[in-house]
């Protein structure tokens, strides 16, 4: 039987394109932005070129303004849809309108701390790109420089259909001619793991208005039919910012760092404004209305990855994420168990995803909740070796659910193994150590 960690290698070969990675074939057959950061990570573990390539390449899809999208469309690919026809963002390549968490800068400067001379190197050329991302997060989604990154659709937060939309949704006039359109994802996975109609006519309600401005962002945030605040994008940007931070210190980029320390300032004191005392912890809340979901999730947890909150928000938080743990045989499910709504196969509805994790494990071990981290990264780890690279798992079953063979979830797998993977003398994986994987 082949050992997990050969699967995830085998699942990272399988799914690469020669330049990018896919998620998993036919479910998602381009690049996606974070998908892409977090496979880079699990691929620098068996090949460190190929996984600066991976950055590179996405990077080549970033727009001239700095935003990095969130798809990027290279062939058009009739198992996907909306694919480019429906975006028509008139760039190239071609790619989707918006962006998704900016993970980017964690992930290099993770590779950096990893790594030698060469990582340093490729780290210097890719800096101002990341640099011009950072800055277009805070020009494009916090023009008002309130601190809150403001997501104009729920496929920027990447948690396409959690609850937490449920109140920015129920905004979005759904035209009568929005048309017939043929979904293409519950082709490949059952549509009880999947988005609703419902959903569906809204997420593409705010597509078709971004197309008909021009994919002009000012006016988006300011007249589009959606803008939320979210805790994960929230939280992963704040963070990103503080590594982009570190790793400018690292670079020697000195007339960068007074830019960067500005913006953690300012996005350390946003994040008072998603603090919802009524739950206990960070929440989603919608920007123009102020209007706060009522429900934790697994990017609420995040607030330690992105170090905020007094001593007293933290306890709270911490109640509640042990409360949550108990309800699950596998941490860290999507949505609050023990809230209405909760649904434990639906998407982002439930299920565990092995990506949140491995950033929720970080953060917690970082505020000194080593306990919990090791909860989270121990069921990160049985969830994959009992049920495979799926895209997600079910919390209270384990049961692998959505796509298959997952890049990201091989790459997650393949960074919590690092120290059993055996290399050649060229550096490259040959098989991983015998025991406790195989
Ligand atoms: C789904 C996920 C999103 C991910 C994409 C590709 O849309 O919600 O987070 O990037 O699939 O895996």
């Amino acid at each position: 039987m082949t050992s997990r960690i050969e699967e995830a290698i085998n699942v990272l070969k399988m799914n690469d394109r020669g330049d990018y990675t896919v998620p998993t074939n036919r479910l998602y057959p381009y690049q996606w932005n974070w998908d892409s950061g977090f496979t880079a990570l699990g691929l620098w573990h068996l090949d460190k070129n190929r996984a600066w390539l991976e950055l590179a390449s996405l990077l080549n899809a970033q727009w001239k303004d700095g935003m990095v999208p969130h798809i990027v469309f290279r062939q058009n690919d009739p198992d996907y849809f909306p694919g480019p026809g429906v975006w028509q963002t008139k760039t190239s390549p071609s790619t989707s309108g918006h962006s998704q968490p900016p993970v980017l800068a964690s992930i290099v400067w993770e590779m950096v701390q990893m790594g030698g001379l060469d990582d340093i190197n490729r780290a210097r050329e890719i800096f101002p790109d990341l640099l011009s991302y950072h800055r277009w997060f805070c020009e494009a989604r916090d023009p008002k420089k309130s601190g809150v990154i403001g997501i104009i659709h729920p496929w920027e937060s990447g948690r396409d259909n959690c609850p937490d939309w449920d109140i920015g949704l129920a905004g979005v006039d759904v035209p009568n001619n929005i048309g017939e359109y043929i979904r293409r994802d519950t082709v490949h996975v059952d549509s009880d793991q999947r988005p609703t109609g419902y959903q569906y006519d809204r997420f593409l309600t705010i597509v078709n208005f971004g197309r008909k401005v021009g994919w002009n962002h000012e006016i988006i945030y300011n007249d589009g039919p959606f803008l939320m605040a979210d805790p994960g994008v929230q939280f992963i940007f704040l963070r990103a910012t503080k590594d982009l931070l570190e790793m400018a210190r690292h670079l020697g980029q000195d007339s960068t760092l007074h830019e960067i320390e500005d913006w953690v300032e300012r996005f350390e004191a946003g994040s008072e404004w998603l603090w919802n005392e009524k739950v206990g912890g960070y929440c989603a809340r919608d920007l123009r209305t102020g209007k706060f979901s009522n429900g934790l999730t697994n990017a609420s947890m995040l607030s330690f990855y992105a170090g905020v909150g007094s001593v007293e928000q933290q306890n709270k938080s911490i109640d509640n994420c042990c409360r949550i743990m108990k309800a699950c045989k596998f941490a860290m499910p999507s949505w609050d168990p023990q809230h209405p709504g909760f649904e434990s196969h639906r998407y982002w509805r439930g299920p565990v995803w092995a990506i949140m994790n491995y950033m929720i494990a970080r953060g917690l071990s970082d505020a000194g909740f080593e306990d919990l981290a090791f909860r989270v990264t121990s069921d990160t780890k049985l969830l994959i070796e009992e049920n495979g690279m799926a895209e997600y798992f079910d919390p209270l079953i384990g049961k692998g659910l959505g796509g298959m063979n997952f890049s990201w979830t091989a790459a997650i797998y393949l960074d919590l193994c690092r120290d059993s993977l055996i290399k050649d003398s060229r550096g490259i994986v040959t098989r991983a150590r015998a025991h406790g994987f195989n």
